[in-house]
């Protein structure tokens, strides 16, 4: 039998916290799976004086998935060395590196949470789950940028930039994704100005002559976040850019209650994947054992799923923490009026007596 190896990087902030009560659940489900911890963000910049050090590099080349926790620092301590351009050299670097091209955020609603919601019930009665597709790679993250002073006046330019085979990968992959769902892909852009939304809109609709059985519609993004909002049952998979998929998905996590619930998945066009949570690493809550491990917990069910076809041990997670949220235990973020409210290593507890 094929031994598996994860990196596991549980980085800064609540990162390690929600990472230890994660290896706990795969520790239960999967304890022949090889785990190796490594250094990146501010945590390894105080042992490296780097953010994203070769070490980390080579032991994820030989891994076959990388289970990461979140980066970054405190803002006010942001020009701190240890915190300054803390996300660009270890999350983007990193996903740059792997060429991790598509992201995936499910966004779940749980029946037991619709009273925590900040959406009346009645708009979430036929609200079960959105997949929203995010491109990884391109967008104003990744093109040119610098800050320069033009007769005394400084200015500070990025550049969004996108080719139609990055576009075609992400609609192929949206198209895929719709065709195993209700069959219905909601492109997302800004076309009306543009030129990069010009050009996924036009992909779009050629890529979609190919999938005859799923239906395309398309929407710009500022109408996106209002329909999200007034009507988001309406949406089965939303597909867009890097810097509008960063955007709606925060703005969409919080329906069903909190970013803490959502996991992510990434991956390159060999099905290489790296899985962390949506959210960041929350460092005014770090070390207080309030976190929701659920992102980082439900990440770690899509690896098994998506990486090593483990899908009963996915599926058994997933169950055993749908079935916490219905026993009406709850962390600080989703807290309920006649809920018992536990921290992050008391809620894992629950989980992992369920499974
Ligand atoms: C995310 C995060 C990152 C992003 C940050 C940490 C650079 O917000 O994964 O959504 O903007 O992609
Ligand atoms: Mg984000």
């Amino acid at each position: 039998m094929k031994s598996f190896n994860i990196a596991v990087l549980p980085g800064d902030g609540i990162g390690p916290e929600v990472m230890s009560q994660t290896l706990r659940v795969l520790q239960e489900v999967a304890p022949q799976i090889q785990t190796h911890t490594a250094l990146i963000g501010g945590a390894a910049y105080s042992k490296y004086q780097c953010h994203f050090p070769p070490e980390t590099q080579v032991l994820i080349e030989q891994c076959d998935a990388v289970l990461f926790g979140s980066v970054g620092g405190p803002i006010n301590q942001a020009n701190q060395p240890q915190w300054k351009h803390c996300e660009v050299n270890s999350i983007l670097a990193l996903r740059k590196q792997l060429n991790l091209a598509v992201n995936y955020r499910p966004v779940k609603f749980y029946p037991a949470l619709h009273d925590i919601s900040p959406l009346k019930n009645t708009i979430l009665v036929d609200c079960d789950d959105i997949l929203i597709l995010r491109e990884l790679l391109g967008d104003i993250y990744f093109g040119k940028k610098h800050t320069f002073e033009n007769n005394g006046v400084m200015t500070a330019e990025d550049t969004a930039s996108y080719d139609e085979n990055q576009i075609a990968y992400i609609a192929h992959q949206a198209f895929k994704a719709a065709s195993g769902r209700t069959g219905r892909v909601t492109s997302v852009d800004k076309a009306n100005v543009l030129e990069t939304s010009k050009l996924w809109r036009k992909v779009f609709n050629q890529v979609a002559q190919e999938y005859p059985d799923v239906t395309l519609n398309h929407m710009l993004v500022d109408n996106c976040a209002m329909q999200l909002i007034l009507n988001p049952a309406q949406f089965d998979v939303i597909a867009t850019s890097n810097l509008f998929g960063d955007i709606l998905s925060d703005a969409a996590s919080a329906l069903p209650g909190s970013l803490g619930m959502m996991p992510s998945a990434s991956f390159n066009h060999e099905g290489f994947g790296l899985y962390e949570p949506s959210g960041g690493s929350a460092p005014d809550i770090a070390g207080f054992d309030q976190a929701n491990p659920m992102a980082q917990i439900l990440s770690l069910a899509m690896l098994l799923r998506h990486s090593f076809a483990m899908k009963f041990e996915a599926n058994a997670i997933e169950t055993a923490v749908s079935k916490t949220l219905e026993q009406a235990f709850r962390t600080r973020d989703i807290a309920q009026h006649n809920c018992q409210l536990l921290g992050t290593v008391a809620f894992t507890d629950q989980i992992l007596s369920n499974l």
